[in-house]
């Protein structure tokens, strides 16, 4: 089949393990006979640095073209400094929410290779397989009113705007049923409704919501004791749905849980067009020195053929081939132990490319 991709490598190591990304993608489309066009795209520091904002028009026309976007990391200091409309950041959140990418999938799972990357221990870790579902195009990230204010007093106030409309918390909560329905049964809905009113609402939603999942177990969890839960016994987990910033800071947590951030990759979908990206930023202090490890975006090339193009078993055949790959020993510094083989970035592509062709 022929798949037109728009790709965003992005700034840090964004370039270095988008190459790695791409290598897998064509790797794929010669063992099954597809071709992939790439659009190159720009989004964040690149997009700012050529076109004097985070998200050009442009970008936004060419990946509504596309199938998927296949999306790198952005940001860094050179632009730490700029307002905030205008960082690199303010382009990811605004194509997320241009694309009406909802739906934010972020897998923390296990590589039993790994057990002894992570700082847990193997007994508290072993086998965790959790699907994080952050709703991503609302929330705090986005609720108005936002701005620095000034007080009459001479006092300055920042204010963000924590809400989200019930339409809102139905569809990310539905979501997760439905793909909890297809693992193990069990959602866990995180807020903080001892606090916050848009917390209340949301419980109140989800427990409407499960009424039509009576095969799938819900349990509702505050967001400061489920940061805690995931690290004293993390196994209780199956789906965990989070509005945007509750699953922004648990996902991060998740991710440490498998041994290393640069592990994790992530799908946002039910939008126009999906965004499929690893769950790191750009990694400034390690730009340019072929150490990054691939294997997040490599593991979004998977997603998006999942979830984008709809190919299961060409999404599968890429996870086979990084477990295979993770098996023999390599590892990229971030995931390095004693008595393995440490590899750089452009090596362990390759390795993984070469895991596809002999399976
Ligand atoms: C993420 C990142 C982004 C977010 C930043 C870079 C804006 O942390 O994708 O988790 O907060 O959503
Ligand atoms: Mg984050």
């Amino acid at each position: 089949m022929n798949f037109n991709i728009s790709v965003m490598k992005g700034d840090g190591i964004g370039p270095e393990i988008a190459r790695e990304g791409i290598k897998i993608l064509n790797t794929i489309g010669e063992k099954f006979n597809h071709k992939f066009n790439y659009i190159e795209v720009y989004v964040g520091g690149c997009a700012i640095d050529r076109f004097d904002t985070p998200l050009p028009e442009e970008t936004i026309e060419k990946v509504l073209k596309t199938d998927a976007l296949f999306f790198s990391s952005v940001g860094g200091p050179k632009w730490e400094n700029l307002p905030h409309d205008k960082k690199p950041e303010a382009g990811l959140l605004g194509i997320r929410k241009t694309l009406g990418a909802f739906a934010n999938l972020r897998p923390a799972k296990v590589f039993n290779e790994l057990i002894d990357a992570s700082t847990l221990k193997r007994e508290i870790i072993r086998d965790i397989d959790i699907m994080v579902v952050r709703e991503l195009t609302s929330g705090i990230y986005f609720g108005k009113p936002k701005g620095v204010f000034n007080l009459p007093n001479k006092d300055k106030i920042g204010i963000n705007t924590l809400s989200y409309k019930k339409s809102e918390i139905e569809r990310i909560v539905r979501l997760a049923f439905d793909i909890a329905k297809k693992r193990r049964k069990k959602v866990t809905s995180i807020d903080k409704a001892n606090v916050l009113e848009s917390s209340q609402l949301w419980r109140d939603t989800a427990n409407e919501i499960s009424k039509d999942y009576t095969d799938v177990e819900l349990n509702h969890m505050y967001v400061d004791n489920a940061a805690m839960q995931l690290v004293r016994y993390p196994k209780q987990f199956d789906v965990i749905v989070a509005g945007n910033i509750f699953g922004d800071i648990l996902s991060d947590e998740a991710s440490m849980l498998t041994g290393s951030i640069g592990m994790l990759p992530s799908a946002s979908v039910g939008g126009s067009v999906g965004m499929f990206e690893p769950i790191h930023g750009s990694a400034p202090d390690i730009v340019g020195k072929n150490i990054a490890n691939p294997i997040a975006q490599i593991e979004s090339a998977a997603m998006m053929l999942r979830y984008g193009l709809n190919r299961e078993l060409e999404a599968q055949t890429i996870e086979r081939a990084v477990e295979s790959v993770l098996k023999q020993g390599y590892r990229t510094p971030d995931i390095m132990s004693a008595g393995e083989k440490q590899v750089n970035t452009q090596k362990m592509g390759d390795l993984v490319a070469k895991a596809i062709i002999e399976a």
